[in-house]
């Protein structure tokens, strides 16, 4: 019989619970984002996130369990984001899970965020298991993991400074485009020369590690320069150009991980993961290479609760279960879970 998981996730802006079976299978996954209220603001406010989300979360999960065709006494356990993430905002999901578990006696299993988006691949490709090497870019978070196993995180590079998705959120307010940055600097990307200026990229010796400071200046000094000369700025080429730039340090850093690992599996997870040049580049690398690429759908790279409920389904076959005593980390480490 196949073990069913809740997922619940509330770590920024969405609130979104799952039911997920054997860690694989999407039974239903309900996504409620209180995106509209902070585009007013041009990024997220935690207070209004974690507002939204107490306002939502009751529904959000009846709705999942109502969506799966299934009962409370059906789960097997609850996975909840425990952290990463805005602190108040995943006091909310924390909160709903602890009392969930204590109400229907049911295994409560605290789970990584950056668990849970490097998860959405088994969701989406059924096939694939560590070891494997990932690329996880959010709005957030950009590491270059490495899986070894299931529940077992080792981080081989990182952003000493923004993160990718923070990166296409600056650049997008930069340019009037609005918020979130992602989605638009891609579609608007689509018609523009990604080689038409060049924006530094920005690596450091013997490290995978990223800085995406370094080209939002340069694309921020850009615009002023510019403009300053009363010279005409192609939109489209900038989002082509710095979408370049950063999808293309991005990618080089993904192959040379894999070479150091030596895994055949890559995989791609986050936000950013959505971004159709990234995921062009690493597919034309990887394949000069010999390297095989998952990547999940766009609605399981941006955050979910079944990405949460598939973490939940190996966190617990390992063991990993949490008391009523449970709290949220907002830093909590991706190595030590
Ligand atoms: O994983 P996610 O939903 O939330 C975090 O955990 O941060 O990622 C959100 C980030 C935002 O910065 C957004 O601009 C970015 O992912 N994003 C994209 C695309 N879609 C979302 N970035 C580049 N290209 C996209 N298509
Ligand atoms: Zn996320």
């Amino acid at each position: 019989m196949s073990l069913l998981t809740l997922g619940i996730e509330s770590s920024c802006d969405e609130t979104s619970a799952a039911v997920v079976a054997d860690g694989r299978e999407v039974l239903s996954d309900v996504i409620a984002s209180s995106l509209d209220f902070h585009k007013l603001y041009g990024g997220v406010v935690p207070e209004i996130a974690s507002r939204k989300h107490v306002e939502v979360i009751d529904s959000v999960i009846f709705q999942a369990l109502k969506d799966a065709g299934v009962k409370p006494e059906d789960i097997g356990a609850i996975g909840v984001t425990r952290g990463p993430g805005l602190i108040g905002a995943l006091l909310v999901g924390v909160q709903a899970a602890k009392t969930l578990a204590y109400v229907w006696n049911r295994p409560l299993v605290p789970v990584h965020h950056l668990e849970g988006h490097i998860s959405a691949n088994y969701l989406e490709s059924p096939e694939l298991e560590p070891p494997f090497t990932c690329l996880v870019v959010s709005g957030g978070h950009s590491h270059i993991v490495r899986v070894s196993d299931y529940g077992k995180f080792r981080i081989i590079g990182r952003t000493r400074d923004d993160a990718a998705g923070e990166a296409f959120d600056k650049i997008a307010r930069a340019l009037g485009l609005g918020y979130p940055g992602g989605p638009v600097i891609d579609r608007t990307a689509a018609d523009g020369d990604p080689h038409a200026i060049r924006f530094p990229e920005t690596t450091f010796p013997d490290s995978l590690d990223f800085s995406f400071s370094g080209i939002k200046t340069a694309v921020l000094n850009y615009l002023n320069n510019t403009r300053a000369k009363g010279g005409e700025i192609s939109i489209p080429d900038v989002c082509a150009s710095f979408q370049y730039a950063v999808t293309d340090v991005l990618s080089e850093h993904l192959m040379a991980a894999a070479e150091l690992t030596g895994d055949k599996n890559i995989a791609l997870a986050g936000g950013v993961a959505a971004n159709s040049a990234l995921k062009a580049q690493v597919r034309k690398k990887a394949e000069a290479r010999g390297l095989y690429v998952f990547c999940p759908k766009p609605l399981l790279c941006t955050d979910n609760g079944a990405m949460i409920a598939s973490a939940a389904f190996y966190a617990a076959k390992n063991g990993r279960y949490a008391g009523s005593d449970l709290n949220a980390v907002a830093n909590w480490s991706l190595e030590n879970l």
